[in-house]
């Protein structure tokens, strides 16, 4: 018998601690316990593996139990279902290469590896970059030139025919699109990768699946147990009452959240597109199916995994089915269910929400990295204003995380830009939020008058006025429009201004995320919708495919024309990288504003032990400067030296940065 059920259990951050369920979790666990015998006994497990599992399992138990207890508790076929899901992990252990298990028992011991000043990542999409997985090996030389040590690859995974969501909509999590190669050959790039010290991140898009998986097949064909699988509704009753509370996510693909279906004669939930269809987790079936899954995937070699969506995967009638709490238990109990079969898999969170509910997801109990979404919205604002006022304010309350936790910053991701800054900090300095994110959506398309930017609409909702914004990092930084006017005082502005965003990116803490093709100014390619599979999406404005014979240019002489453009933001983004990875002060997360008393400028320091460094970035096309005196008292010495050029600053004098520019102040 259950003896309670406190209320705070409803509140997934409680779980992890006192549950209150301890006598309950400690019987289940000692019922459980022959079965698990029998298990290994089947199998013919290793002692040392027993052992380890056990020891793992006795100390994140509790906390597994009450979880999965808050989501399933009250299922006639609870037990059924916790065997279940124990007996999975057991077997994802056992099935682990011994390769991944020396990394799971090394990484133990070092739960900060991740935010090292030596991480840099970068993203790209296997067919864009390199054709497939087999090739994409040969590129780890220029991974290594560029200097990553992580490498996100987009969704690579068996997809439906046709539009599938740049990967996101998969129809078998355990095979590769023939496309792109074989389970095989990713088992093959990730030792490859491991070897060369780069740590791999893949996606586990777990909010839903292709409407062609085979969950879903079954489910068209009328099977209940997979039906049970995803939300289905035979008339619009219900989907009219979830409808009065929730957001529109993809707009102009169709209005609504629903997607009716000819064959079942009914509605299918499908937040993102019609042929996405959301998994149904208050059926622990669905949790326990797609744990299968994650654990697959991890096997292959995966350090990270990119929880895709998190925000949408839990549902309640009534709200905006986004962030609920049981969202953090169900990914909390994924959490766990790793720490115990997988112990060095992180998560990383891809909550695109609002900053208050994008922080919920970060504890090392849950995601341990997340995407920074503010940041990353808020250093194009700063672009686009010219000051850091919402910036530094948006810093001064956000930025900080739990330990063993980091941000990941980046510029330009697969995604468009939304402006998912807080209103009340806007507020709070006298911005309208909403003319301010006009103000946005008009600048970065292009249409303000005096913009570089050549973004282009992203799902513009002409009801509610909304819009995100797509474009590469060069586009929208006014490379593009430079060279369309031949402007070369432009050309040098578009070009420091993605070198003054990527400076910060690389050193206010945390893990710094390119975009591959940044590394070189990439423009957008508008051929996108010559592919009717693409046409509709103006993502894939961003999404080109990569130029080689750019790159071959980097190696040859060429020293005018746009050649030497990209050869220059090639070279000055790997100066940054390596500077960054020679400057312990800029490892883990601590950063606290520097006030310069000038709204043009961002200044921060770092500390890390007994390294100091001062970041100063001007947001403007002027010449910008601050009182020595300041340096003197924050950075605690007379002469500081800029790791990024070498030159010196006595703190006698004001300090005065070139427009767009950014210094790394050591002292010396
Ligand atoms: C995430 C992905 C995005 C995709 C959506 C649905 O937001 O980043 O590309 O469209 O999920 O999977
Ligand atoms: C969701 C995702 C976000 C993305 C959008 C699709 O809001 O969380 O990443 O921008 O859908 O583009």
């Amino acid at each position: 018998m259950i003896r309670s059920n406190p209320k705070g259990l409803r509140n997934g951050s409680i779980a992890s601690h006192a549950s209150g369920l301890s006598y309950e979790a400690d019987l289940s666990l000692r019922r459980l316990s022959p079965r698990l015998q029998a298990f290994w006994d089947a199998h013919d497990a290793d002692e040392v593996l027993r052992h380890e599992f056990g020891l793992r399992l006795v100390d994140n138990w509790e906390e597994l139990f009450a979880l999965l207890y808050q989501l399933y508790g009250t299922r006639y076929d609870f037990f059924y279902h916790l065997e279940q899901i124990l007996l999975t992990a057991a077997a994802a252990w056992l099935d682990r290469p011994e390769e991944l298990r020396d990394l799971d028992r090394h990484r133990i011991n070092e739960p900060d590896w991740f935010v090292s000043e030596k991480i840099v990542g970068g993203a790209l999409y296997v067919d864009l970059f390199s054709e497939n997985l087999g090739k994409l090996a040969d590129s780890i030389d220029y991974f290594k030139e560029l200097g990553l040590t992580y490498l996100h690859l987009m969704p690579l995974f068996a997809v439906r025919p046709g539009d599938n969501d740049g990967g996101y909509a998969i129809s078998n999590y355990r095979s590769v699109d023939p496309r792109l190669g074989t389970i095989d050959d990713l088992r093959n790039l990730a030792t490859e990768l491991r070897k060369a010290g780069i740590v791999l991140v893949l996606d586990f898009v777990f909010n839903h699946t292709s409407d062609d998986h085979d969950w879903a097949k079954h489910a068209q064909s009328g099977d209940p147990e997979y039906q049970n699988f995803y939300y289905i509704f035979p008339d619009r009753t219900l989907p009219d009452q979830y409808e009065r509370t929730l957001r529109e996510i993809f707009p102009t693909v169709r209005r609504g959240n629903f997607t009716w279906h000819d064959g079942m004669q009914s509605w299918v939930w499908t937040t993102f597109n019609s042929f996405q269809w959301d998994l149904n987790y208050s059926n622990p079936a669905v949790f326990r199916a797609m744990l299968e899954e994650m654990f697959f995937i991890s096997s292959t070699g995966i350090d990270i995994l990119r929880l895709d969506a998190v925000a949408f995967v839990w549902k309640q009638m009534g709200t905006s089915c986004e962030n609920l709490p049981e969202a953090h238990t169900l990914i909390q109990a994924f959490s766990r269910l790793a720490r115990i079969a997988t112990p060095s898999l992180l998560f990383k969170s891809e909550a695109i929400v609002h900053p208050d509910d994008v922080v919920k997801y970060i504890s090392p109990e849950e995601c341990q990295i997340s995407y920074n979404p503010t940041l990353m919205a808020l250093l194009w604002e700063s672009l686009a204003t010219h000051e850091t006022r919402l910036l530094t304010r948006s810093l001064s309350h956000r930025h900080k995380l739990p330990k063993h936790t980091a941000w990941v910053n980046y510029l330009r991701c697969h995604d468009d830009i939304g402006w998912t800054f807080d209103d009340a900090d806007a507020a709070a300095l006298g911005i309208n939020a909403y003319d301010h994110r006009q103000f946005l959506n008009q600048f970065y398309t292009g249409q303000f008058k005096g913009s570089f930017a050549r973004g282009v609409p992203f799902q513009e909702n002409l009801e509610t006025g909304d819009m995100r914004i797509a474009g590469t990092l060069a586009s929208l930084a006014g490379l593009e429009h430079a060279i369309e006017e031949g402007d070369e005082h432009e050309k040098e502005m578009s070009i420091r201004r993605m070198l003054l965003l990527q400076g910060i990116t690389l050193s206010i803490g945390g893990i710094p995320l390119l975009y591959l093709g940044e590394e070189w100014g990439m423009l957008n390619d508008y051929d996108f919708v010559k592919d009717p599979a693409k046409a509709s999406d103006t993502r894939w404005v961003h999404r080109p495919r990569m130029q080689w014979e750019f790159l071959h240019e980097l190696n040859d002489t060429i020293a005018s024309g746009s050649g030497s453009i990209r050869k220059r933001i090639f070279r000055s983004q790997q100066k940054l990288i390596a500077t960054r990875k020679a400057l312990p002060a800029l490892a883990g997360q601590q950063m606290e504003l520097v006030a310069t008393g000038n709204v043009h400028l961002l200044s921060f320091i770092r500390i890390n032990e007994s390294h100091r460094l001062i970041v100063i970035a001007n947001f403007t096309d002027q010449p910008q400067s601050v009182d020595g005196n300041r340096l003197r008292t924050v950075g605690l010495g007379r002469f500081f030296k800029d790791a990024l050029t070498d030159r010196e600053f006595g703190t006698s004098d004001d300090i005065v940065l070139e427009a767009y520019e950014t210094l790394w102040l050591m002292r010396v």
